[in-house]
């Protein structure tokens, strides 16, 4: 049995128990065997086993280890010659609908093995870490074919085993028309709802459905023949909409009860009150805003109104946001879309914990996992006021601090 016990910190432990950012100065937590055991006062502490390790923060702040809770961590290739073409005035969308953008990543992952998937995705999760990280979503999408969407997942899934993080995975198959299908877009959602989606779940690779519902991608009666099999199936869903046009697709993830609608820059009333009805988190991704220089802030008052719960997550991939710190994700919610540094570190905890469906984690509170970063900060707001740099100083997964061989 292993029991230890951080003393000398300021617990952001995120729980809504009536002080901002749920806060316990002079604070102590107890782990034993990987969850929390206890969290309070120091000065409350119960009397401690013998054999506890006891260490002290020197007067550190410890938030929920953080959750990144969509990524497009694992990809061949790089995008910089299409960063360099949006400088000079392309969009996003001319370089999409010109076969670069999200297909030219897909040509690079088709042809890159597994193993070199799972080395350079690692690269980036390692920093992902260091921001922070203790749980992170990472999904497929730049296969487009059953071969290399299941390459991904399971890259994914060895990924998972083999780091100090949980990953969860999404299946993105309809995240862009791939070249083969051309001009059918109702023939490629045949074979992502059928063939490749029975091959997913066949393997157990995906712990959620994901679409790109978009002009540049797939309608919303393209998306719903999706996920009415992933109900079927009883895979949880997600999905990417309302980021460049209202096409509506908020109201489709309502009606089958998905867990979040991620972007939704352009979403409308209508369809925050549907998401709200169904209980759903609004996942607002500051990297791709910033990257794309978008204008069109989330509607952050209306979220707020209709008491939808926010996340925010790095979106990290290869063109619209080659984000590799969710704590500069905390600042960029705050300065770019006015969310409060309480909202924003909500965002990357609690938040982000309820839009992968997760409860057993996200907030400091006994039975939660043992997940903590550990902040060398003299305020909470310093979380969301810094940028750049990196002021976490440890992270601890399932009560271990969590050691990079190359540090
Ligand atoms: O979340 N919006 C669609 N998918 C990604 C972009 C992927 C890419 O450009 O490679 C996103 O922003
Ligand atoms: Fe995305």
């Amino acid at each position: 049995m292993t029991v230890k016990v951080w003393t000398d910190v300021t617990l952001l432990t995120m729980s809504e128990n009536g002080t901002p950012y749920g806060m316990i100065r002079d604070g102590a937590i107890i782990a034993r065997n990987g969850k929390i055991d206890w969290v309070g006062k120091a000065s409350a502490l119960p009397e401690l086993a013998n054999g506890a390790d006891i260490i002290s923060c020197g007067g550190k702040y410890m938030t929920p280890g953080l959750i990144d809770c969509h990524t497009h961590l694992i990809y061949g290739g790089n995008r910089i010659a299409e960063f360099e073409e949006r400088l000079q005035g392309a969009s996003y969308e001319d370089i999409a609908r010109t076969g670069g953008g999200i297909l030219s990543t897909v040509k690079a992952t088709r042809a890159a093995d597994e193993k070199s998937l799972i080395s350079s995705a690692k690269k980036r999760l390692r920093l992902l870490q260091k921001s922070g990280v203790t749980t992170v979503e990472i999904k497929s999408g730049y296969g487009l074919d059953l071969e290399t969407e299941l390459k991904m997942l399971r890259a994914a899934r060895k990924i998972g085993q083999s780091s100090s993080i949980d990953v969860v995975t999404s299946f993105l198959g309809a995240h862009a028309l791939p070249p083969e299908f051309s001009g059918d877009a109702e023939g490629y959602m045949d074979y992502v709802a059928g063939e490749m989606l029975d091959a997913v779940v066949a393997e157990n690779l995906a712990d959620s459905v994901d679409a790109f519902c978009e002009n540049i991608a797939f309608s919303p009666n393209q998306v719903e023949r999706l996920f009415a099999r992933a109900q079927e199936l009883g895979l949880p869903i997600k999905l990417h909409t309302e980021q460049l046009s209202n096409s509506g697709g908020a109201k489709l993830a309502a009606k089958y009860k998905a867990l979040s609608a991620d972007h939704l820059e352009c979403l409308d009333e209508d369809g925050a009150k549907a998401m709200a009805a169904a209980g759903m988190v609004a996942v607002l991704l500051p990297g791709a805003f910033y990257t794309l220089r978008d204008n069109r802030v989330p509607p952050i008052d209306m979220f707020r109104k209709y008491k939808i719960p926010m996340a925010i997550a790095s979106d990290s991939n290869p063109g619209s946001s080659p984000v590799l710190s969710l704590s500069l994700m905390i600042n960029m919610a705050s300065t770019l879309f006015h969310l409060t540094p309480e909202e924003s570190l909500i965002g990357v905890t609690r938040g982000a914990a309820m839009a992968l469906g997760l409860d057993d984690r996200g907030i400091l509170e006994i039975g939660k996992k043992a997940d903590f970063a550990i902040w060398d900060i003299s305020h909470p707001a310093q979380l969301a006021y810094q940028l750049g740099g990196n002021a976490c100083a440890v992270i601890v997964k399932n009560g271990e601090v969590v050691k990079f061989n190359d540090s």
